[in-house]
């Protein structure tokens, strides 16, 4: 299925580590959607990942960057424009690490580097990459920027640690760079708090399996996959949604609205 959404248009994507990832699914459904891009991820998760295969089948060159470094991003935005022959219209931020969530520690028991660690990686590196996006002015006029967030920024899930508050960081940059974005630029920017997804960084977090099915028989509509984020973000980068700008948007099957599910009530009947 394709509409030839993004015919002409060129862009940035950080995070494709596998093929379950979100940036990969994205990736594969911009190009079906006619836009071209360059590949970026960290220098070491290149060495992990399965990178060069997607970049082969969607025609695109990778550019390792630490997305923490302000020098590596200058560059992969100077190098982007080269390659991709001028401004940028679209980028994606599908970046997320929780040092604390990896060494197991609670989150009343955080080791505060860690914290400082995982904050930049998840959250100021958004920043990070607008920042450098606006000083090289690389974004073409009605062009639109997405970054990957959950709902653990407004309600409380324990186990899902510090990472909660690197997302709530994450979405007050996203306003906060909107706003400047908007009146400067005519660009978009906007957050999407997706449902949980089977993926390197969502099976980190503890208890994820039991989690991920919980919040499916919450959701009216189920769970939103990877693809289905993917193709959500298509149309947020897309003309169709030129206005829609500075919001926190959630794909997530009706789960933020719900507060209870028939399927959870009959789970707990009879029960004490
Ligand atoms: N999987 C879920 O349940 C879920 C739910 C809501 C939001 N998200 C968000 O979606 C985004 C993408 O994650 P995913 O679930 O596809 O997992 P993923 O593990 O496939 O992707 C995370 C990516 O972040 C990259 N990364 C880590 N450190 C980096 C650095 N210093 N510089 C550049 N890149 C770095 C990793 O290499 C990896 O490619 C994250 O922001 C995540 O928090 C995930």
């Amino acid at each position: 299925m394709s509409f030839n959404l993004l015919k002409g248009k060129k862009g940035i994507i950080f995070g494709a580590l596998d093929e379950n990832s979100i940036a990969w699914k994205t990736a594969e459904t911009v190009y079906a959607e006619g836009g071209t891009f360059v590949l970026t991820n960290a220098p070491v998760a290149m060495r992990m990942g399965q990178i060069n295969e997607l970049a082969k089948k969607t025609g695109a060159e990778i550019i390792p960057a630490d997305a923490t470094s302000e020098a590596d991003l200058d560059a992969l935005v100077s190098r982007s424009m080269e390659i991709l022959g001028g401004k940028l219209d679209f980028v994606l931020h599908a970046i997320g690490m929780s040092v604390n969530v990896r060494k197991g520690r609670a989150y009343t028991d955080e080791k505060y580097d860690f914290t400082a660690k995982g904050w930049d990686v998840s959250a100021l590196s958004f920043h990070k990459v607008m920042q450098s996006l606006y000083k090289a002015d690389a974004m073409n006029e009605w062009g639109s920027i997405v970054a990957l967030t959950y709902m653990a920024a407004q309600r409380t899930f324990p186990d899902y640690n510090d990472m909660a508050d690197n997302k709530a960081y994450l979405e007050s940059v996203a306003r906060s760079f909107g706003y400047f974005f908007g009146k400067e630029k005519k660009v978009r920017v906007n957050t999407i708090s997706q449902s949980p997804t089977p993926t390197t960084a969502g099976q980190g977090v503890k208890g994820f399996d039991a989690f991920i099915s919980y919040a499916d028989k919450m959701s009216p509509l189920g769970n939103a996959s990877a693809q289905e984020c993917a193709e959500y973000t298509v149309t947020l980068f897309s003309d169709f949604t030129k206005k829609v700008t500075m919001q926190n948007l959630f794909h997530d099957g009706g789960f933020s609205n719900t507060g209870v599910s028939q399927e959870i009530i009959e789970k707990f009947s009879g029960q004490e």
